[in-house]
């Protein structure tokens, strides 16, 4: 991979990447298609396929993450990506493998919180992937709004020469967020599910027809009490901050962004958006 980008450079092609775990979706392939656009034909585009081991935790759904690379690379041929780029753990990681990449402010709270070793494991494999395919840019999803700020936010410290693009969230019809861990989701579950996204759109009346700020322990009070009345819902978090800063807000106010953590049975989905 390391040695095709090298050639492409020389080439002056404009290498776009969009990095995955795979079982690609439709959201994803609207990352596949943004990056295509700003290649332009001539370009490269690579989207990788790797279920990165370190960004589970050791009781996460690492082992059974859904996994189809025929299907992936179907997909990947009709969107015309150049190379579906697809290493394996023991490359990824060899032996004595022993160097990690952390971003230890904006990684801090949220998934980071819940999720301790998460972000850490993520800056890793994509510090990894942005030194074996040396894009220009790399295309990343609002689904994931604490990953991508991250990641921009690790790529300038570190120096990486290429811009973070993020693509908006795309939806089921009603409003899930679509997921590779949708595929979990089975019988009732479904349905339960929408209640991310109705938390969303229930948070968003609030703090706009109030006339003030909203107190954020109160909102995030009556969304634990909305979205635990779906029998199979636990919320994991809820919170809202500065877009920009990741800054959590203790009065919400329009302009302000939250992002929600919910267990739908054993399936841990998040999502986010503006209010
Ligand atoms: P994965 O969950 O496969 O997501 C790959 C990319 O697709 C991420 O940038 C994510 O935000 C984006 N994405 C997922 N669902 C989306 C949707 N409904 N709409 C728009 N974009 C969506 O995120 C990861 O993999 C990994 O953490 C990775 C960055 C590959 C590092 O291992």
């Amino acid at each position: 991979m390391q040695r095709l980008a090298k050639r492409w450079q020389r080439q002056g092609a404009r290498v776009g990447f969009v990095p995955t775990m795979g079982s690609l979706h439709a959201g994803h392939l609207t990352l596949v298609k943004r990056a295509r656009r700003l290649a332009g034909r001539q370009g490269k585009v690579v989207v990788s396929v790797f279920v990165n081991p370190t960004q589970f935790g050791p009781k996460e759904d690492f082992l059974r993450y859904p996994r189809d690379l025929a299907r992936d690379a179907r997909l990947c041929r009709a969107e015309k990506v150049d190379v579906l780029f697809t290493p394996s753990d023991r490359e990824m990681y060899p032996e004595r493998f022993s160097t990690f990449v952390a971003e230890e402010n904006l990684a801090r709270g949220m998934e980071g919180a819940a999720r301790p070793a998460h972000f850490r494991g993520v800056t890793t494999v994509v510090a990894k992937l942005f030194n074996l395919v040396r894009p220009e840019f790399a295309v990343f999803g609002a689904k994931d709004f604490q990953q991508a700020a991250v990641v921009r936010r690790m790529a300038r410290d570190l120096n990486f020469p290429l811009r973070i693009v993020v693509a908006l969230t795309l939806r089921e019809p009603d409003g899930l967020a679509m997921s590779s861990r949708n595929q979990y989701l089975t019988g009732g579950l479904r349905t339960q599910a929408r209640v991310l996204w109705r938390s969303l759109q229930r948070a968003r009346a609030i703090v706009r027809k109030s006339s003030r700020a909203v107190p954020a322990r109160r909102l995030k009070r009556e969304l634990k009490e909305f979205i635990e009345q779906e029998p199979a819902a636990r919320l994991d978090y809820v919170e809202f901050f500065d877009p920009k800063t990741l800054a959590p807000a203790s009065k919400v106010n329009r302009g302000a962004r939250m992002a929600v953590a919910v267990f739908i049975g054993r399936t841990r989905l998040i999502d986010n958006g503006a209010l």
